[in-house]
């Protein structure tokens, strides 16, 4: 069995209730139809009764849960929840009731409130909105501190990683993340690895240098989130900082990085910042024909995971796939 196929048969068994906020997007739709004919999840669709009616293009949707904003019967106690929280921000009672009647927002408000055990969105926002409305309505899981990202990358190719498949992070959220904020990231993303694919987490910190080859500030903010993780003892194993040659290919790990732990089999791949992480899923998207889920985001108090706004349909079935496993 393929990942894809893994991933959704896994799913299915949990049972989890997903919540889609961007029910006017024709896509969104289609996957709320594949993800009930499945049974992979069972879809809440958020949206105007006019917005869900043209996105369905005549498709027979009465099968499906649809949740009005505008006459939902705890409108007021979302409202009043909310701009309580703002108030404290010292946003007016009027700006707190529009927040709460975006479509992301109130999405994240019915998560939060038990409507659903994730949610998926990101199809039409961007990103950074998907974000702002986590860490606005849903906060961070207790004790932890960080909001980050992972891809799950299924390579053509069984060569690297769990028969190809290989976890990056964080390629989505933290612009420049701080030595804490990368340790905190590749704890998550292990965690998450562990509970995806059942696999013995080897997370490399990525970098230009192996083991001081060259040392700048660059990688000596690398080292010193080692040393963080080190002194946390996390339980899993982990080293950087180190090229990817390094981390990936067993003789050029034994070369430059010998006694290394998880140098040239590393599964976890952590990269220094946003730029080398975006960049660096879309080159092996792109160039290496891999498969990409994600952005996966991690640390919120309940899983509410993002798309990209060039989705298809299957890949909104896939996230949600992969979102109902973190849950
Ligand atoms: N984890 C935990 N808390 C956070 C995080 C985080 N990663 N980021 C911000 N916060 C908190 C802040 O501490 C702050 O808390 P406070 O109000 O209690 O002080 C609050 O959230 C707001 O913080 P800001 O920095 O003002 O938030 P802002 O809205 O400016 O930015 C965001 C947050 C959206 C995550 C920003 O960092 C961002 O835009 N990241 C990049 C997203 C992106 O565009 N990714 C690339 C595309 S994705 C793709 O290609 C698939």
């Amino acid at each position: 069995m393929n990942v894809r196929d893994e991933l959704r048969e896994k799913a299915a068994k949990l049972g989890r209730t997903v919540i889609l906020p961007e029910g006017g997007d024709e896509r969104t739709i289609k996957a709320a139809l594949i993800l009930k004919k499945e049974g992979i999840a069972e879809p809440v669709i958020v949206g105007t009764v006019n917005s869900v009616k043209d996105a369905a293009k005549g498709a027979d949707i009465s099968s499906l849960r649809i949740i009005y904003p505008e006459d939902f019967g705890d409108r007021d106690i979302f409202i009043k929840e909310h701009a309580g929280k703002r108030a404290l921000k010292g946003v007016s009672f009027e700006t707190a009731k529009e927040e709460i009647m975006n479509e992301l927002n109130f999405g994240a408000m019915l998560l939060k409130k038990g409507y659903g055990d994730i949610a998926v969105a990101g199809a039409v926002n961007t990103t950074a909105d998907v974000l702002r409305a986590g860490l606005r309505i849903l906060g961070t899981k207790e004790g932890i501190r960080t909001v980050s990202s992972f891809f799950l990358m299924i390579l053509p190719n069984g060569k690297f990683g769990k028969n190809g498949a290989l976890f990056f992070a964080d390629c989505a959220v933290i612009p420049d993340p701080t030595p804490e904020q990368l340790a905190d990231i590749a704890s998550a993303t292990a965690e998450n690895a562990k509970k995806l694919l059942d696999l013995e987490p080897r997370v490399a910190f990525l970098s230009f240098s192996t083991k001081g080859s060259a040392v700048t500030s660059h990688t000596e903010k690398i080292v010193n989130a080692v040393n963080i993780l080190k002194n946390r003892t996390p339980g899993f194993l982990f080293d950087g900082e180190m090229q990817a040659d390094a981390a990936l290919v067993e003789e050029v790990g034994l070369k430059k990085a010998k006694g290394s732990p998880v140098a040239g089999k590393a599964n976890v791949l952590i990269f220094p910042d946003l730029n080398s992480g975006n960049i660096g899923y879309k080159l092996v998207q792109r160039l290496a024909g891999a498969m990409a889920f994600g952005p996966i985001l991690q640390g919120f108090s309940k899983p509410l995971c993002d798309l990209s706004r060039g989705c298809s349909a299957e890949d909104i079935v896939d996230t949600a796939a992969v979102c109902a496993l973190m849950s």
